[in-house]
């Protein structure tokens, strides 16, 4: 029997996350031997939580999810750029004596839009919400030369205060623009997933623009339905999901994943 290896996905809740599934597929696939567990923990254990978990000498990597992202990015590590940017880390990576902390948020984004066969560069982005969701993906997409990045959002002063943030490196507005349309209209907002979604009246679009909504859930989410009934490029977040994933095995092992089988049988799940 090969080295085991101990990782996992820390966050509450996390009953419902798919990472352990994605990422035994992973293991199976690439024939590491791993155990990657879910682990529910409160906001005010999770730095001991991490302190505890890297003791054991198997340990080799943890997943952060909701709310600990930014929490991840004050640990005692060595921070990536990106992840010391948006203040905000999903991946941590142990080696001997050191931790490693990265986002793998925006790459995973990233390489699922052109997995899909779409791109950012010279494209005008619509990114709906401006909270911590925006702003995982916010660094990557402002780093693939689109030609503007919209922000909107029901409080426009978090908007504004990302775009101020973000336009030495793109061009970033905070109200819509009606001049020509968007190519890919992104969905951040957490209403898309409680259902608070409100429909957007007046948005400049063509029959090619995409809707993603970085939200994912087993049944449509509320911003994918809307989406479906004006465009016919419509995608939720699971590739994200698995794409980011991968990115994390990839800093963990040195070895990058097949994603799109990993995709296929949670489509083939969805039914
Ligand atoms: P996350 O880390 O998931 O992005 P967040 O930082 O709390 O969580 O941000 C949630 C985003 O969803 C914000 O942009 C929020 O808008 P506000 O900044 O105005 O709060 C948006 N959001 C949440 N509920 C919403 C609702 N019912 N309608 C519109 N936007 C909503």
């Amino acid at each position: 029997m090969s080295k085991l290896y101990k990782l996992g996905v820390v966050g509450d809740p996390i009953e419902h996350s798919l990472s352990p599934f994605i990422h035994s597929r992973f293991s199976r696939e690439t024939n590491i031997n791993i155990e990657y567990l879910p682990f529910k923990v409160k906001q005010d254990d999770f730095a001991p939580f991490v302190s505890e978990f890297f003791k054991d000498s198997l340990s080799k990597g943890l997943n952060i999810t909701l709310p600990h992202k930014k929490n991840a990015s004050m640990l005692d590590g060595v921070i990536s750029k990106e992840a010391k940017y948006i203040n905000a880390v999903n991946t941590i990576v142990k080696d001997e004596k050191k931790i490693f902390l990265y986002s793998t948020d925006g790459v995973g984004f990233i390489d699922d839009i052109k997995n899909k066969g779409f791109m950012f560069e010279d494209n005008k982005i619509l990114i709906i919400g401006a909270g911590g969701a925006a702003e995982s993906i916010l660094y990557t997409v402002a780093h693939n030369k689109p030609k503007e990045i919209t922000l909107y959002n029901r409080t426009i002063e978090k908007a504004e205060k990302l775009c101020r943030k973000y336009s030495h490196i793109s061009k970033t507005e905070s109200v819509l623009d009606h001049n020509s349309p968007y190519d890919i209209v992104i969905n951040s907002s957490s209403a898309g997933l409680t259902g608070e979604f409100r429909p957007i009246e007046e948005l400049n679009i063509s029959k090619s623009t995409i809707f993603y909504d970085l939200n994912y859930s087993l049944t449509e989410t509320p911003f994918c339905k809307w989406a479906k009934g004006i465009s016919n490029n419509v995608y939720d977040g699971i590739g994200m999901l698995v794409h980011q994933a991968a990115h994390s095995y990839n800093m963990w092992f040195g070895i990058f994943p097949d994603t799109n089988k990993v995709i296929q049988d949670i489509e083939d799940m969805r039914g």
